[in-house]
């Protein structure tokens, strides 16, 4: 069957109060419940309407996923990668907790995240949204976010499935990538996320050997609503739809925007005429077609009635909005509070926000430089210290109450003199909006006055015991990074300011991973990734020690051109196909198996404490070990499981380890923890194109420790 053809299969099976409703509406009403349309509070990134003569209430839609995107202010959380960072999915669920609740606050029913497509290649524009280069740890954050999201009860979205793993003209190009490797990289953490509870999942721009994701019927109708058994509603990514009836019978269920851009801008008093025409090029080939966006609208009940689309799926796409609506509670008590301040700026949201801060900041290298001493003088140096780097620009940004710089965290915790030399003027931040609404305003203001100078940060570095070096990047969704390396002169910055002074500590603001061609010349490398509003405060407690670094690199740190994916055929594609053709050898599968060096390893961070590992054991699928903080000092341990399949014939193309189990834990000074994890079947196993998920008979070696390259125990067992 082509995905053009009708079919009704995958269908769900309503409350008799969901199967009534849908019995009593009308064509039309059918129609408003499954495409978009405009916000009148202009509020909502998404709208349905409702059914007044039913008393079915509307439906509002927000973006996520670093924070809840209105007209108004929310907490904004640190870059998804930095939560991740943390290995700790517990704070990906207080998180969506917290988002849920702040959701409500905003009057808002659905949340647009998490984000949890792979981190397939460095240069992503949105790999700050997203989690990890790993499918276990990406699955087990996105199912936390969003059970959080929805102990709320507003429908979490995980996003955008599948295989956006490329903004550079993401609305066209098509991922040639086979069924194994979708099966064991990139379709796990969607899954995870539907076995968490989605009420709601948002398909990709792109396309996927060939077909576009929201007419995907194998991966929307074989694998996600049938064998995954996901209830919710598909809906498009904005401006994602491409044809009524081939995106309805491929098992989309909801149109988003459902309307054009032109048309939203309009109902808001604004010239439509604005959009677009400013937009840099680059940013311009990431964005769909936003003159379109009115398929539904146009086409949907015309394929009924022509018998093009079976009344029996346009029933199942209404029926699994309107389960949504009920399932949130909604058909009883629609909130109509309009929005409140109070409730969307908790002071636990504000305190989690520097929790997941400072415990995704990872500590990558360290010579006795950190902790800074109480009454060390500092130079704080680098060309955006008086800002809070928020996260990359596009759907994501969020619009925090409050903030902190690092100059005002550095400043208030500091028992020492503070000199602050920029050294170099603002890195600019880019945002896909920015071409939308007729060019960057943000930055020029700054140009009037003379650039600092890199001659006096290097003055302000000799005189003081310490400095700390900012640097960043600037990244946004519909853009990928040309480059890993910083923008501008920073590099020269670092290497000028670490030439003046011995105890020379950068800090990295980054998107993803950076070459830091100057790593062996600096005392201290800290990464912090994207930080949110608590960049500040959440920089100093771990700089003075407050604070273990508890972080450790979800993603490897190497030189951009021994990342896997390197030819122009794999990223960004040549003729809109990008050929996956590295298979599983992503992140550190690839460094491991060619012996390419990483910069710094997937799993890496050191603590301010020390740990010794001994007594591994590993009995069904329980793998003990215990850990024992050997130093002064309360510290935070990432403990990490690996398996390899030692014996695995070479037709098996099993990459060298793979992550199969993790553990955050703190362990006070001079204390022993047993730590257990559990080994699931994904962790032994491997996807047969015939046969499925398959475990192999023979011997497998578990091997636990510090990261993916500094493993300490290990054991063998048979299955
Ligand atoms: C993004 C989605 C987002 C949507 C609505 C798209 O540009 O890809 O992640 O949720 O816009 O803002």
């Amino acid at each position: 069957m082509s995905d053009s053809e009708q079919s009704v299969t995958h269908t769900i099976e309503p409350t008799d109060r969901v199967a009534t409703l849908v019995d009593d509406l009308t064509a039309e009403e059918k129609l408003s419940l499954v495409r978009g349309a405009v916000d009148p509070e202009g509020n909502a990134t998404g709208y349905l309407p409702g059914v007044e003569r039913l008393d079915v209430p509307e439906l509002r839609l927000a973006d996520g996923p670093l924070g809840v995107r209105t007209e108004e202010s929310a907490t904004a959380f640190p870059a998804s990668l930095a939560l991740a960072s943390t290995f700790d999915p517990a704070l990906a669920r207080r998180q969506g907790e917290a988002m849920g609740a702040e959701a409500k606050a905003r009057d808002q029913d659905v949340l647009l995240g998490p984000g949890l497509n792979l981190i397939r290649v460095p240069h992503c524009g949105r790999t700050f949204e997203y989690y990890s280069e790993d499918p276990i740890l990406t699955g087990a954050f996105a199912g936390a976010a969003v059970a959080g999201i929805q102990s709320t009860g507003v429908v979490a979205t995980p996003k955008h499935y599948v295989a956006n793993n490329q903004e550079t003209r993401r609305a066209s190009v098509s991922a040639a990538v086979d069924q194994r490797v979708l099966r064991e990289l990139y379709l796990p953490g969607f899954h995870d996320a539907v076995d968490a509870g989605a009420r709601s999942l948002m398909t990709a721009y792109n396309r996927v050997n060939g077909t576009y994701m929201s007419e995907q019927r194998h991966l929307l109708g074989d694998v996600l609503k049938g064998e995954w058994g996901f209830e919710g509603f598909v809906v498009s990514d904005w401006f994602g739809t491409e044809s009524a009836q081939r995106a309805a019978n491929g098992g989309l269920d909801v149109e988003m925007p459902g309307v054009s851009l032109e048309e939203q801008f309009a109902s808001m008093g604004m010239d439509p005429s604005a959009v677009a025409d400013e937009m840099d090029p680059e940013i311009a080939e990431g964005m769909p077609d936003i003159g379109a966006g009115g398929h539904f609208a146009d086409d949907l009940l015309d394929a009924v009635a022509a018998g093009d689309l079976l009344e029996a799926r346009l029933d199942d796409m209404v029926a699994r909005v309107l389960s949504a609506i009920e399932w949130a509670g909604l058909l009883d008590d629609r909130r109509d509070s309009g929005t409140d301040d109070e409730l969307a700026d908790e002071p636990e949201h504000r305190d989690l926000a520097r929790t997941i801060a400072t415990r995704g900041t990872v500590l990558l290298k360290n010579e006795d430089a950190l902790p800074l001493d109480d009454d060390a003088s500092v130079a704080v140096v680098g060309p955006n210290v008086d800002e809070a780097i928020l996260g990359g620009g596009g759907s994501s940004e969020t619009t925090p109450f409050d903030e902190t710089s690092p100059v005002e965290g550095i400043t208030a915790r500091a028992d020492g003199d503070v000199a602050v030399a920029r050294g170099l003027a603002p890195v600019e931040s880019v945002s896909m909006f920015d071409g939308m609404l007729g060019g960057d305003d943000a930055a020029s203001e700054a140009d009037e006055e003379p650039d600092p100078e890199i001659d006096a940060a290097v003055a302000a570095a000799s005189e003081a015991d310490a400095a700390v070096v900012f640097v960043r990047d600037a990244a946004t969704e519909a853009a990928d990074r040309d480059t890993i390396a910083l923008p501008g002169e920073q590099d020269a910055l670092v290497e000028r300011v670490a030439a003046a002074n011995d105890d020379t500590i950068v800090v990295l603001n980054t998107s993803g991973p950076v070459e830091l061609p100057w790593r062996e010349d600096v005392a201290a490398v800290v990464s912090q990734w994207y930080p949110g509003q608590s960049h500040g405060e959440s920089i100093a407690a771990v700089l003075y020690g407050d604070a273990d670094p508890g972080g450790r690199l979800p993603v490897t740190f190497a030189p951009e051109d021994a990342y896997p994916a390197d030819t122009a055929e794999q990223f960004p594609g040549v003729d809109d196909v990008a050929e996956y053709s590295e298979g599983l050898l992503v992140g550190y599968r690839h460094f491991d198996a060619t012996d390419a060096e990483p910069t710094y390893p997937f799993g890496h961070g050191h603590s301010y404490a020390s740990f010794a590992y001994e007594d591994l054991a590993v009995e069904g699928e329980t793998v003990s070990v215990t850990v024992s903080n050997e130093s002064e000092r309360a510290g935070r341990e990432v403990v990490q499981a690996y398996v390899d399949a030692p014996d695995a014939p070479d037709d098996l193309e099993r990459p060298p380890r793979e992550l199969a189990a993790f553990e955050a834990v703190a362990i006070e000074a001079g204390e022993t923890v047993t730590v257990e994890l559990t080994l699931d079947d994904r962790a032994l196993g491997r996807y047969d194109a015939a046969d499925g998920w398959t475990i192999d008979d023979g011997r497998f070696t578990v091997a636990v420790g510090r990261s993916s390259r500094d493993l300490r125990l290990s054991a063998d067992i048979e299955r």
